[in-house]
């Protein structure tokens, strides 16, 4: 993929939290996401009609959220947070819609990921993603992921520290 032009960082830009009254939102940033996307963020090939109901499952699961980070009032970046094994897991998965990518909007979304999972007291952050997915995981060292590598499939798990002040990742 080449590389966009760097957006100028605009003061409208905000990271917010969505609940069901949002679903439409949701879907409708899912359904964006061309089959390539769709394979990287959920590790298979899923139709429109499964994602829709994945969508609500998600927003009816107990530890489970959805946040995103909106641009001018659009959502852009979309992040979901859900619980793993072993109990104190959070899994974490991200997608960028295609014109807003490479421009800092997953290191964003998973700075958050990692603020919201503390503040629901989870201890650890898993992250499954396929070992091709360079800007994914480049993101999860930044962060200080432990990635662990098998069949193509790269599995990153990261200690939530106890409080944003024990975290040593600048902005
Ligand atoms: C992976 C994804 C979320 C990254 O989003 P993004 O907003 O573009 O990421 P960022 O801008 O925060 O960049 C993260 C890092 O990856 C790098 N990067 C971005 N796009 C890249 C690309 N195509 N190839 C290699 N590196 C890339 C960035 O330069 C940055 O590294 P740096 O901090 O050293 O400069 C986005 O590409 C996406 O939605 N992919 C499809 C879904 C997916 O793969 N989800 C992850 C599985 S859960």
């Amino acid at each position: 993929m080449t590389k966009q032009t760097k957006r100028p960082m605009a003061p409208n830009v905000s990271v917010k939290e969505l609940t069901h009254l949002d679903a439409e939102t949701i879907l409708q940033h899912f359904l964006r996401l061309n089959a390539h996307e769709r394979y990287l963020r959920f590790g298979y090939s899923i139709s429109s009609r499964s994602i829709k109901q994945l969508v609500a499952q998600h927003l009816s699961e107990r530890g489970s959220f959805f946040f995103g980070v909106f641009w001018d009032g659009a959502l852009v970046g979309l992040c979901h947070i859900a619980r793993s094994e072993p109990p104190g897991t959070a899994e974490v998965a991200l997608s960028v819609d295609a014109d807003f990518k490479d421009q800092g909007i997953a290191h964003s979304l998973m700075r958050h990921a990692l603020e919201q999972a503390q503040r629901q007291l989870y201890q650890s952050l898993l992250l499954s993603v396929l070992c091709a997915n360079t800007a994914m995981l480049k993101s999860a060292a930044k962060f200080g992921f432990q990635i662990k590598v098998k069949m193509g499939q790269a599995t990153g798990h990261l200690r939530i520290p106890r409080s944003t002040s024990d975290c040593a990742l600048a902005d």
